[in-house]
Order: C-alpha cells, then structure tokens, then sequence
C-alpha cells in the first residue's frame, strides 16, 4: 500500500474516537467534543470531516459489523465513499476530496474489494438500512412504516423559523442568500438547511431574531395552538420550546411554564427576551389553578430524534424504556390534576415505542375514569401523521423533514355532567 499521511491521519483519530465509549447519559456528541477538545492538533476542517465520517458509521455500524472479510481500514474506506456525496458539496473538503482521489489511485488492488462493497451497498441501500437497525427498533418501525428504515438513516435539517409573526422569514432568507447558504422553504414555512456553514453567528450580528425548531416539533405546536383553550400549562416546559412556538401562532394564549429542571427552565428569559407577555414561567405550581389545555410533553428516549443522534440506536435498551415508561406514567398522573372540567390533556413524546406512548395512555385512562379519549379532528395533522388510535396519533418524516413525535389527547370528565 502507498503511505498517505492524511488518510493516515484521520484514520488513527477515526479509530480513536471509535474505542472510546459512550452510553445514554455520556452522548456520542459530548464525547466526541471532548476528544476534540483533548486533541488540539485537528483543525476546524478535519473535526467537521470526522463528524461526518463518524455519524455515518455509527448509522450504519451493525451492517459494518456483519461484514466479516473487511478490515477495519477497508471500513474507513468504504464508509469515507458513502460519505463523498455529501462531501463534495462543500469546498471545505476539497482538500481531502484531491487526497483520496490521490491514495485511490495509488492503490487500485486494495481499493478494489471497497468499491465492490460500496456498489453491493449503493444498490441494495434499502435492504443495507434495515440490517442497521437494532430490533428493538424494528419491532416498532415494522409495526409503523418500512419506509422508515431509510428516511432515519439520513440526517434531518436544521429547520429556521422568524421568533414571532409566521410571515416573518424575509430577513432570515435575505442573510442566508447573502452567506451563500442552500435552504429551501418547506410547505410549513419553516427553512429547511442542510449546511455545514455556520449561520448562527452571521444573523445574531446583524441581529435578527430566529428559532431553530424541528419540523415534527411545529406541527405539534401548530396543533395545539389551534385547540380551543385559553390557558395552557405547558408542564415539562425545558426552556421553553413548544410554549415560544404555540404563541408564535396564536399569542393571545396565556401558557404557563413549568419544568422540574429550573435551571433549564431559566433559559427561558435568554430565548424570550422579555418579548412574550403571554407566557409566565413558574417556579411553582399553584393546587387550585387548573388550565383549558396541560400540555406534557414528556421525559422520553427521544428515539425519534434518532436522525440527528444515531447513537440513539445502541444506547436505548428495554431497561431504559421501561425507566421511562415509568416515569411517563408519574409525570402524566401528577399533571392530570391542573386540567379543568371538560378541558384537554395533550400528551407528546419525540419516541416511537409503544412503552412510552400508547401504553402510558391506555393504563392512565384504565386508572383514571375521570378521562376519556378525544378525537383528534385535524386534516392538517393527519397528513404527517399514522393513526395509532382515534386520540393518538404518531408523525412519521414521511411527508415532513424531521424527527418523529407521537401525540394523544384526552378529556376531562366534568364531575357536575357525570352526576347528571
Ligand atoms: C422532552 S423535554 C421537553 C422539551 C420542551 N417542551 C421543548 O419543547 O423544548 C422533557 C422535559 O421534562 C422535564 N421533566 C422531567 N420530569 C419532570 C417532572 N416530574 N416534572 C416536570 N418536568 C419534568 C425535563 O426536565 C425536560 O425538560
């Protein structure tokens, strides 16, 4: 083989950064930060790179382990040709781009048996993608949509909306043209970027507003923004996400904020910036408040962000759902007491296990007769969405770029009406 200290390079901290370990708590991406952080001599380019080599790999490793005659360089190989089409649309990778044509064509025998593996991909690539899936995941993507395997093997956009009127995305445009940024406006009015550029610090000095939110994550917020309700406690708040985007549809909603975790909470303000005089962020609950709409979206495994988090495929086992299952279970009874009579419960998760979504739902209504399912009566929802019940319903990114949430709504049982 001809020596190519580049290749070489990335190669030993490609296989550094494969040794080290990560679980549900200690993410891939903390971990791969703070090899970065450890490793001063990788530029800003070669870090990008490695991000993108390795998020591949890792979408894709149960396949790479199934194959037995490869080596682990020939896997470098063939995992660095799957990447190429998304390399060479940035001129940030020329120079690895010229490096590889280089080291190919100076090692036509070893790259032989990589090419042959890389077409065998190439042309079988929906089959390639449901062999890279745990089965745990199977389980539930089979019971949804097979063409699911393939659209969560891709990464999911950066979606950028203006912070308060839905027709406000001019300026954002006009800064992303003038940065030479390839976006698309989607049918939600959202702008779908799939860039390496940074954007973020370009808008922020010239000091337009935006949000980064996911598409998945809109269309629930645009759903319940058209519930009929005046309050809404939006209970497992974080900082505040859905509530911002509720009112960015309709802002004469009064929401409350709540979350377990203040500090996350306190980020809030920084987001707002005293602008939303609609929504309150409370450090307590009040017992004798009750709301139109409890709004809980739910601690989850986030499964369903697995697009922008393929290590999501390895880290979520059973036990970690079943933990969260339990704690769906908790959080949604203790919420359930702010509803008022005849108002909603909306209950959402970014996940797509039974265990965390229609599971929790059908063992609270069985302890809880004081609820009752509500139909959900949406087109606008329905077509991003598969009908897991007449109140259930999970968006799949079949007709949306994003990540995959479920939702279910259920109604408060007035006592005065269940005497008469
Ligand atoms: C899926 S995240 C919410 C994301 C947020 N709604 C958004 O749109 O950005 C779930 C949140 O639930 C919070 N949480 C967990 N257990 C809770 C509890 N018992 N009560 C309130 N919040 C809780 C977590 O701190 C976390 O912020």
């Amino acid at each position: 083989m001809t020596y190519n200290k580049k290749i070489d390079f990335l190669y030993n901290h490609f296989t550094s950064i494969l040794d080290l370990e990560f679980d549900f708590k200690n993410k891939l991406n903390f971990v791969i930060s703070q090899y970065f952080r450890n490793n001063k001599q990788l530029g800003s380019k070669d870090r990008k790179l490695l991000n993108i080599l390795l998020y591949n790999y890792y979408r894709y490793s149960i396949y790479f382990n199934s194959m037995n005659d490869t080596s682990k360089f020939e896997i470098f190989l063939i995992n660095f040709l799957m990447c190429k089409n998304v390399l060479i649309l940035s001129d940030t990778f020329d120079y690895i781009i010229n490096e590889f044509d280089i080291f190919v064509r100076e090692n036509t025998d070893l790259l032989i048996n990589c090419f042959k593996v890389f077409d065998h991909i190439a042309e079988n690539i929906e089959e390639v993608n449901k062999l890279s899936f745990t089965t745990i995941y199977k389980s539930e993507i089979d019971y949804l949509s097979s063409e699911l395997y393939s659209i969560l093997n891709t990464k999911a956009p950066v979606s950028l909306r203006s912070i308060y009127l839905e027709n406000d995305t001019i300026s954002i445009e006009n800064e992303l043209k003038t940065l030479g940024i390839d976006f698309e406006k989607n049918e939600l009015g959202l702008l779908d970027l799939n860039t390496l550029k940074n954007f973020d610090i370009s808008l922020k000095s010239k000091n337009i507003d935006y949000e980064i939110q996911d598409n998945g994550s809109f269309l629930i917020s645009r759903f319940v923004a058209r519930l009929k309700a005046n309050t809404i406690l939006d209970a497992c708040a974080g900082s505040g996400g859905k509530a911002l985007a509720i009112s960015y549809f309709d802002n004469t909603k009064s929401i409350d904020i709540y979350d377990k975790d203040s500090k996350r909470l306190s980020e809030f303000s920084n987001r707002s910036k005293g602008k939303h005089k609609n929504i309150r962020s409370l450090k307590k609950l009040d017992n004798n408040k009750f709301y139109d709409i409890v709004l809980i979206d739910a601690p989850c495994s986030g499964a369903g962000t697995i697009r922008r988090s393929p290590d999501k495929k390895y880290t979520i086992t059973e036990a970690i759902i079943d933990e969260f299952s339990g704690l769906q279970r908790k959080v949604i009874h203790d919420y359930s007491k702010y509803v008022k009579d005849e108002g909603l419960l909306v209950y959402v998760t970014c996940s797509l296990f039974r265990k965390e979504n229609i599971e929790v739902l059908n063992n609270f209504l069985n302890e809880n007769r004081n609820f009752r399912p509500f139909e959900i009566n949406d087109n606008f929802i329905d077509n991003y969405s598969l009908k897991i019940s007449n109140f259930a319903k999970i968006l799949i990114p079949i007709k949306y770029n994003g990540d995959i949430f479920f939702i279910a709504v259920l109604q408060k049982i007035s006592e005065k009406k269940d005497k008469e």
